[in-house]
């Protein structure tokens, strides 16, 4: 099936008001010459996007062990780079519990569909030369170009959404009805965020084929997710087995996988 480049500059506006300060951020720590002074002050302008950062840095996942209490400390303890991480997931964060959400979508299910993509993921990050925390981010945005749909189909989507199949049947489905998919949408976000284009390929594919670049292994998690009980929507649920040949010996769903994603989410909150 054909696609066709959608323009979503508009959409990308329209995204609660911390895309815009995640922008801004992105750009500054690439460019590579902000201090933390400054990294914390253009933190400090968007505050839901700041009170999330300081979160997540005291979160068990980047916590460094002692609290962390001003943005400015977050930035010099945790480093620019993971820094601009934590903004990512914050501004993801953040989309999900706004109101663009709409059924069939439902917030706490998006949120806990891209939590466990995002942990299973970091378990798989050492296979395909990724380091962990830029495959954990990747992993919880690697849906957000859904919002941008959301957006720009606003009568039609949902029931596209409502109708999700497998997830080649659900990306099939955006193909034929609109011309492009979440995944292209996310990939025009992801270059105004500096997003290494090689990781933003696998974004772009997470429901393609498993391939062996940086997050190639994206389109597996996506069933992965089904399979552990965290579809995205409710009519999810029919999962090829083909795809799990490859990493079968990496992580089985077994009772103790289960167990660890529980007590994951469980400290997510
Ligand atoms: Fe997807
Ligand atoms: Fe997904």
């Amino acid at each position: 099936m054909t696609e066709e480049t959608i323009d979503f500059t508009e959409e990308i506006k329209q995204l609660p008001g911390s895309v815009d300060a995640c922008t801004k951020l992105r750009a500054a720590i690439t460019g590579g010459n902000a201090t933390a002074a400054e990294l914390g002050e253009l933190l400090s302008q968007d505050s839901i996007l700041a009170a999330r950062v300081l979160k997540l840095a005291n979160s068990p996942f980047y916590g460094i062990g002692k609290p962390v209490t001003s943005l400015k400390q977050a930035v010099i303890l945790l480093g620019q780079r993971l820094i601009g991480h934590l903004i990512l997931s914050a501004t993801m964060n953040v989309i999900t519990t706004s109101d663009i959400l709409k059924p069939p979508l439902d917030a706490d299910m998006f949120w806990k569909h891209s939590l466990v993509s995002a942990w299973l993921c970091k378990k798989l990050a050492s296979e395909s030369g990724c380091e962990s925390d830029e495959a954990f981010t990747m992993g919880l945005l690697h849906d957000i170009g859904i919002f941008l749909l959301i957006l720009k189909f606003k009568r039609l989507y949902p029931n596209v959404l409502a109708r999700f199949g497998d997830s080649k049947d659900g990306n099939r489905s955006e193909l034929k009805m609109f011309k492009t998919s979440h995944c292209r949408a996310a990939a025009q976000l992801f270059e105004k965020w500096h997003i290494p284009p090689e990781i933003s390929v696998s974004i772009e594919n997470h429901h393609g084929d498993v391939t062996s670049g940086p997050m190639g292994f994206l389109p597996l998690i996506e069933d992965w997710t089904e399979i552990l009980g965290f579809p995205l929507v409710p009519s999810q649920g029919h999962v090829s087995v083909p795809k799990f040949l490859k990493y079968r010996n990496k992580v089985y769903v077994t009772d103790e996988l289960v167990i660890e994603i529980n007590e994951f989410l469980e400290h997510s909150r």
